[in-house]
This record gives C-alpha cells, sequence and structure tokens, in this order.
C-alpha cells in the first residue's frame, strides 16, 4: 500500500468512527416516555429528564413524548425546574415528523430547522411550531393539549 493510499484508507476509517460514535450517542441519550394522558392534556414525571453520568445527576436537555393516541410525539425541553417548552413535532411546510437532536428540531423532508422554542431557524417551512402551555406542580409537567 502506498503512502496516499494508506492516508487515504486511515482518513475514511476515523471519519467512520467518528460519524459512527455521534449516531450511537445522539440514540443512546434520547429518551422516550408515553405519559400519562388525560381529558385535557398529557402528564409527565419531571424525574424523566433526570440522567446519571460518572455518578452525578444531570438533565436531559430534552425528551420525546410518544403517544399512540397523538398523530406525532411531542418534544418536551427543559430550560430549568421551572421552565419547560413542549413542540408538536410536525414540520410546518408540509408536515413531516421531526427529529430531535441537542436544542433543534431538524426536518428531513426539505430541511427546515426549528429552535427548543419552536421558533423557525431554516426554512422553507415559514411558520412557528406548534408549542402547547406546560404548568409544573408537585413535579409533574402538565402539557395543556387543549389547542390541538
Ligand atoms: S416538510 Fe419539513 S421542510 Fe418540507
Amino acid at each position: 500500500m502506498n503512502r496516499r493510499k494508506f492516508i487515504k484508507n486511515s482518513c475514511t476509517a476515523c471519519l467512520s468512527a467518528t460519524a459512527l460514535t455521534a449516531v450511537l450517542s445522539s440514540c443512546t441519550s434520547t429518551r422516550y416516555i408515553s405519559g400519562t394522558l388525560g381529558k385535557d392534556g398529557l402528564t409527565v414525571d419531571a424525574n424523566e429528564f433526570i440522567t446519571k453520568q460518572n455518578g452525578k445527576t444531570t438533565y436531559r436537555s430534552f425528551i420525546i413524548v410518544r403517544n399512540e393516541t397523538l398523530q406525532y410525539p411531542i418534544c418536551v425541553y427543559r430550560f430549568n425546574d421551572k421552565e419547560y417548552s413542549a413542540l408538536w413535532m410536525r414540520c410546518t411546510h408540509q408536515g413531516t415528523e421531526l427529529q430531535a437532536s441537542g436544542d433543534y428540531l431538524h426536518c428531513t423532508a426539505h430541511g427546515s430547522e426549528f429552535n427548543n422554542k419552536g421558533t423557525v431557524k431554516n426554512g422553507p417551512a415559514d411558520r412557528n411550531l406548534r408549542n402547547f402551555p406546560v404548568t409544573v406542580s408537585n413535579n409533574q409537567l402538565f402539557i395543556d393539549l387543549r389547542a390541538i
């Protein structure tokens, strides 16, 4: 194997390993829950955001509520113990289900992007995501779905 070929093969292997690690870490860190569906909305335990890293308690920045009675999942972002956003994961361009990645929601259909408050950051979507009111009481989040 000549030098050029060795460098090319090494770089390809290194990039593949890096990409695979990123994909796997994003998969393992996303938490999916169903929540408890009531008459007016969903209840989610705030402890669902807790995760342990090296014996230390930390908080996930978001969890995804996937309930079979809902047409789309809801991505719930945590900003602090009193402030959350609950975003309908339906792209406002043509309705594709969004993918959550860090503090952004992406649409795989045509590339629209929304931030963790549901604001459009990249088109072609030109409307913000549906954002449901969230109230916190006794460590329980209530996501008001009456606006669906
Ligand atoms: S459906 Fe999401 S960008 Fe087109």
